[in-house]
């Protein structure tokens, strides 16, 4: 790697969880219920009815996992809080047990000189808050979420320095408001962009606290991009692309760092009477709450093409396995084609021909990673961390207790490789978050959709001891963190 630039000597290379993936303790000490808690529990939406009421117990086990970070030589690790640990009710009172677990992970992961990246929120709401007002639909959140935020800036402000506001918002909006996938189960392309809306303001407010009580830290979302491609050079198809970034990222990124919806999109979701309804002061708060850094999220992106013209490639659909559950947002399409959508007349959606796919449909693209670097650097000149990247797959604990992912290895090689040379195109990168740093609950997908570094053996059905077993992957990362990716 001659030619390269090296990492910088104080890059964060870190791992990445959520709340609800690892905690469990679902009630434990006087946590309330989020959406979450209540959501699994219906039947049919989870693989095999699975739920995070155990998960991997880091709750009970955090000391261990940190011990197992420490060793490993972490130098960051990012976790969400569970706002419902904090507050039970969603507002009123603070639950200091709550609080107490929090500092305590924060207090460890610092003993051992691993810089905490704190997630405000990783898509669990308080249920109380989903019952009294609609959650996210209600302008009342935005002042609740502000309290929420508030006292963890107090509690915290001398001990964390990076702060995520929202983990992909693009996400949870769009699976949980219009493809009734996640809680709160919902399937109406308004409503969603209603609570996109308020969850915008939510995230403004929250950062005007954070200036007031946090001068010192530094705060920005966690978006989940995709760089959108255009299947081939035909001018009509690259004009679905364009449409197809703007309406698949900007409409929320060119809000976070500018204060403003893009202008194609809002208009053809005003056409269809989809915009959301904005009040007279609203922008006057987006465009005062510029992030310090974006948080970016990097799984794969999405191919496009115009949606007028007769598509000459096969639609090249995967075989994919029988449990699998679209958990993306890129990959859903609307049922009904005759159907008024906002994609109508902007973009269709195609497999792209040039990259394999994992076993649940995502594109392996780790080139897409630098042109995302890239596109972002150009357009909001904001420093940049990876908050996510990694391979979801089977992964085989064999009898002497080994488990050599060593597809795993490769696809993480291969995307650090590509962030080196966006580094050295000069891109501003502080630091990079596999996902994730043990197994976890995978939402939709139960727990044999695997990512971590560190196994944990239990399954769908039986939670055995949880026991944590390093893999293959957990030794390579170690010695790129030794060597500072000098040796890749
Ligand atoms: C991201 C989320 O969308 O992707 C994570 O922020 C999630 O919480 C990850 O686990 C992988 O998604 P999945 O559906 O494979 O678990």
């Amino acid at each position: 790697h001659g030619q390269l630039d090296p990492f910088p000597r104080n890059f964060l290379w870190g791992a990445a969880s959520a709340a609800y993936q690892i905690e469990g303790g679902w009630d434990a000490e006087g946590k309330g219920p989020s959406i979450w808690d209540q959501f699994t529990k219906i039947p049919g939406k989870t693989f095999e009815g699975t739920n995070g009421d155990v998960a991997v117990d880091h709750y009970h086990r955090y000391k261990e996992d940190v011990a197992l970070m420490a060793e490993m030589g972490l130098k960051a690790y990012r976790f969400s809080v569970a706002w419902s640990r904090i507050l039970p009710e969603g507002a009123g009172e603070v639950n200091e047990a709550g609080l107490q677990f929090y500092e305590n992970l924060i207090d460890e992961l610092r003993a051992h000189q691993i810089e905490p990246v704190l997630t405000l929120y990783h898509w669990d709401i308080p249920q109380a808050l989903q019952d009294k007002y609609n959650g996210w639909e209600s302008r009342k959140a935005i002042d609740d979420f502000d309290h929420y935020a508030r006292i963890l800036f107090d509690r915290f402000k001398d001990k964390v320095k990076y702060w995520v506001s929202f983990n992909e918002q693009n996400v949870f909006t769009a699976l949980g408001y219009r493809w009734q996938a996640h809680p709160p189960n919902v399937s109406d392309v308004k409503r969603m962009f209603e609570a996109n809306h308020i969850i915008n303001l939510a995230n403004a407010k929250a950062i005007q606290s954070f200036r007031e009580l946090v001068p010192n830290g530094q705060i920005g979302p966690s978006f989940g991009y995709g760089p959108m491609y255009s299947f081939d050079c035909a001018p009509d198809n690259v004009l679905a692309a364009l449409n197809g970034e703007e309406f698949q990222n900007h409409w929320w990124l060119d809000v976070y760092v500018h204060g403003k919806y893009p202008k194609v999109t809002f208009k053809q979701l005003d056409r269809l009477g989809i915009a959301p309804t904005i009040e007279a002061s609203d922008e006057v708060l987006l465009q005062a709450a510029r992030p310090d850094f974006l948080g970016v999220n990097y799984y794969h992106g999405g191919t496009v093409r115009a949606n007028e013209i007769e598509c000459p490639i096969q639609e090249n659909e995967q075989e994919l396995e029988k449990d699998f559950q679209a958990t993306d947002p890129y990959l859903m399409k609307p049922k009904d084609e005759q159907a008024q959508t906002p994609e109508t007349s902007m973009f269709t959606s195609v497999s792209n021909p040039h990259l394999e796919t994992t076993k649940w449909g995502w594109e392996i693209d780790p080139v897409g990673i630098r042109i995302a670097l890239r596109r972002l650097q150009n357009r909001y000149d904001l420093p940049m961390m990876v908050t996510e990247n990694g391979l979801g797959a089977y992964d085989e604990l064999k009898a002497d207790k080994t488990i050599d992912d060593d597809y795993r290895i490769q696809y993480l090689k291969d995307h650090v490789v590509e962030l080196q040379k966006a580094i050295t195109d000069g891109v501003e990168l502080i630091g990079y978050c596999a996902w994730s740093f043990t197994d976890l609950l995978s939402w939709l997908n139960g727990y044999q959709k695997r990512y971590g570094f560190v196994y944990i053996d239990r399954d769908e059905k039986d939670e055995q001891e949880l026991e944590r077993i390093p893999k293959k992957s957990y030794y390579w990362y170690k010695e790129v963190i030794e060597t500072n990716g000098s040796d890749l």
